[in-house]
């Protein structure tokens, strides 16, 4: 039987592709405000300027300077090896592109639209306002971009805390674990007795939970840990 393998990935892992992390010593994303262009209060506030904001990052994503690194590479690799389940809190599509069969994006997807209307959810490679129309029943002014902000509940935590609970190897790649729920499955797949594996630049918060420690760039840790196994 194929070991079970749970694997969380944040920020970190498409850091070397050219996106940048979330917590820049600032405590702002891209000169923004977390309050301001993720939550739905924000949203409500000032539509254009979160519209603008995941415009840009949706383009950058598509531009032919971003591709998936060794990293995203070698998880796809893992698929074909073990019974893998990859969550991420990305809403990049490097996963993807770098070839991984399936991927659960708790905190949404930037290359996809929800209208809030009528609930269709549809892929949204092009820029977003105010006054596009949902595909599926014509009505403008309800589109968004469909990731979760601060506030909502995030997507497939059925599908995640059942994964966990079986998993005999859990692994959390480049992400500070400092957003909660994520930052709560190392506690989780201990308590399942899964090997736990931490990948990161540095020490974060939930070190200490972890059996192992891989320090340094995901695009060189990730890759020889996939071929050890
Ligand atoms: P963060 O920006 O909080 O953390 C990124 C982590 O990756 C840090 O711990 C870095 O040390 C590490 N890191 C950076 N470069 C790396 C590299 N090349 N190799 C390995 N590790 C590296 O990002 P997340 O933990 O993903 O939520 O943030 C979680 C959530 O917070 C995001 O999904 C987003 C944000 O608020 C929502 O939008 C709801």
């Amino acid at each position: 039987m194929k070991t079970k393998i749970v694997i969380l990935t944040g920020a970190g892992i498409s850091a070397e592709s050219g996106i940048p992390t979330f917590r820049a010593a600032d405590g702002l994303w891209e000169n923004h405000r977390v309050e301001d262009v993720a939550t739905p209060e924000g949203f409500a506030r000032d539509p254009d300027l979160v519209h603008t904001f995941y415009n840009e990052r949706r383009a950058k994503l598509l531009s032919d300077s971003i591709a998936p690194n060794p990293a995203h590479l070698a998880l796809a690799e893992l698929a074909t090896k073990a019974d893998l389940t990859l969550i991420t809190q990305n809403i990049d599509n490097l996963h993807e592109r770098g070839g991984s069969p399936e991927v659960l994006h708790m905190h949404g997807e930037l290359t996809k639209a929800w209208c809030t209307a009528c609930n269709h959810k549809s892929p949204w490679p092009q820029d977003m306002s105010a006054h596009s129309p949902c595909p599926s029943c014509g009505i403008t002014g309800q589109m968004r971009v469909d990731v979760v902000w601060f506030g909502e509940i995030p997507y497939h935590m059925d599908r995640i805390q059942r994964a966990i609970q079986e998993a005999d190897m859990f692994a959390a790649i480049g992400t500070s674990a400092q957003v909660y729920p994520a930052s709560g499955f190392v506690q989780l797949a201990r308590t399942a007795g899964a090997k736990c594996h931490e990948f990161n630049l540095e020490q974060t918060l939930a070190s200490a939970a972890f059996d192992q420690h891989h320090f340094g760039k995901a695009s060189a840790t990730v890759p020889l840990w996939v071929k050890s196994l």
